[in-house]
């Protein structure tokens, strides 16, 4: 099959990690969730109780960790040091946490490296995250910004969370996170090339294909 690497960004609560996988899977391609790789190395530090507010200590935390991410879209799996923590970074401490790694720029250069040799092992792979379009794939054959209202993007966060939050909680968490992952990397505007799909009022499905259907657009 023919070579493709697929970048998507967008903000939480657009819905890019599962539209981006099954975009993957209906592409025969890999499957990178960035995102997991800054959520391993932020467990792993609160674990080893680095001190999120040394940038030098988490640095090189990023720099020695023995991380392993599946590429596959049919299998979640995340290693760090040998441990699994496919389940542990998606609790509420990690996302409290992540902003610290994901604005340290020394620990960002670090995961976007490996996340650039990963890409460059595979044939076919769509990537996403916050920075693809931009710094880690900014010459992909198709650049997708995936948004959605900031109305849309809490409804689909508090469903996921399983509705245990209240709405100020939700608001606070998820615009305090995007507001500090801005501060390092502008995945609020689509750069230059790079083709909007705003999922406010799609469902799944039809974000799906909107999506295969830009991806075919820029690849051709
Ligand atoms: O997409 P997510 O919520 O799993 O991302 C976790 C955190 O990592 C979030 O704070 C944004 C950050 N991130 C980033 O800065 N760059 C990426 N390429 C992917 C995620």
């Amino acid at each position: 099959m023919q070579k493709i690497t697929v970048a998507i960004d967008g903000p939480s609560g657009s819905g890019k990690s599962s539209v981006s996988k099954e975009a993957a899977r209906r592409l025969g391609a890999a499957y990178l969730d960035t995102g997991a790789m800054y959520r391993a190395v932020t467990w792993h530090a609160l674990d080893a109780g680095t001190d999120l507010a040394d940038a030098d200590a988490v640095a090189a935390a990023v720099k020695a960790a023995d991380l392993f991410i599946s590429t596959d879209p049919d299998v979640e799996k995340v290693t760090i040091h040998g441990t699994d923590v496919t389940e542990a970074i998606r609790e509420p401490f990690v996302s409290e946490a992540v902003s610290a790694v994901a604005t340290n720029l020394e620990a960002r250069a670090e995961l976007v490296a490996r996340q650039r040799a990963i890409i460059a092992a595979h044939g076919r792979i769509v990537a996403e995250g916050r920075d693809i379009t931009t710094v880690v794939a900014p010459d992909a054959d198709a650049r997708i910004l995936l948004t959605a209202s900031e109305e849309a993007r809490l409804r689909r966060r508090g469903l996921q969370l399983g509705g245990t939050q209240s709405a100020a909680e939700l608001e606070a968490q998820v615009l305090a996170r995007d507001a500090k992952d801005s501060t390092v990397v502008n995945f609020q505007v689509a750069a230059d090339g790079v083709v909007t799909v705003d999922s406010s009022d799609l469902d799944f499905e039809q974000t799906v294909e909107t999506v295969l259907e830009a991806i075919k657009a820029q690849a051709a």
